[in-house]
């Protein structure tokens, strides 16, 4: 992956882990930086979205609801929505697939059939195609407290050769609202694909904070 600004195909998958607002936030953050997003949603990964943000932002409502919340900055992205079922999906393709993934949040669930290697669904196989093409691969996974088989999966995954991101916000930002939070994930995320952003304020360690 390139890593001067220019328009790429991101994979973003969403799973049913809470922190819907990090999946939405990432989403609205890549577009307003003009990729172009496949789109992932499992089946829980719908319901954590309703559940946790309201109905607004039902799968067939989330292009008003990212630009009601984000702005029209959108518009610079375009975003495709694949069923999680679609397995002839480009990016289950090797040859054809993205030029990164990005998993936010990512569920133990998904995260252990990442780590064996189950391409089961459009999610597990996107992401099976990043490992084995050695392209950017990005976990957030979000489950407290963890158990020892999680923590096996999670070491499996970053042995692999997938980034591991658990979804923990710093708090050195002086976040205000949840919205901040969200903006600290989607930042650290954007970094990673080496797109520049302002998320959040650069740490500055003379003022001792950012
Ligand atoms: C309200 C709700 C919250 C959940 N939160 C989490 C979570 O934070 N982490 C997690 O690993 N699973 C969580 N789960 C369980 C997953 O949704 C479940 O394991 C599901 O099968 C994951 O499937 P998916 O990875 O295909 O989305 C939650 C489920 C519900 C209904």
């Amino acid at each position: 992956m390139s890593p001067e600004a220019g328009t790429r195909r991101i994979a973003l998958a969403v799973t049913g882990a809470s922190g819907a607002l990090y999946a939405m936030r990432t989403l609205s953050a890549l577009l307003e930086h003009g990729q172009q997003v496949d789109l992932v949603i499992t089946e829980y990964g719908r319901r954590l979205l309703i559940d946790e943000l309201g109905p607004e932002a039902r799968v067939d409502r989330l292009q008003a609801y990212i630009e009601n919340t984000w702005g029209e900055g959108v518009r610079r992205g375009d975003w495709q929505l694949h069923s999680n079922k679609d397995l002839g999906a480009r990016i289950a393709s090797g040859s054809r697939g993205a030029d990164a993934m990005v998993i936010v949040p990512c569920s133990m669930k998904t995260m252990a059939a990442i780590a064996h290697g189950l391409s089961r669904s459009l999610v597990e196989r996107a992401a099976d195609v990043m490992l084995k093409e050695h392209r950017p691969l990005i976990i957030v996974p979000r489950e407290t407290p963890m158990s020892l088989p999680q923590l096996r999966n999670m070491v499996s995954c970053a042995e692999a050769g997938a980034i591991m991101v658990p979804a923990m916000p710093g708090f050195y930002q002086r976040p205000q609202t949840i919205g901040d939070l969200a903006d600290f994930m989607a930042g650290r995320i954007l970094s990673l694909l080496r797109i520049e952003h302002e998320l959040y304020p650069a740490w500055d360690p003379q003022a001792g904070r950012a």
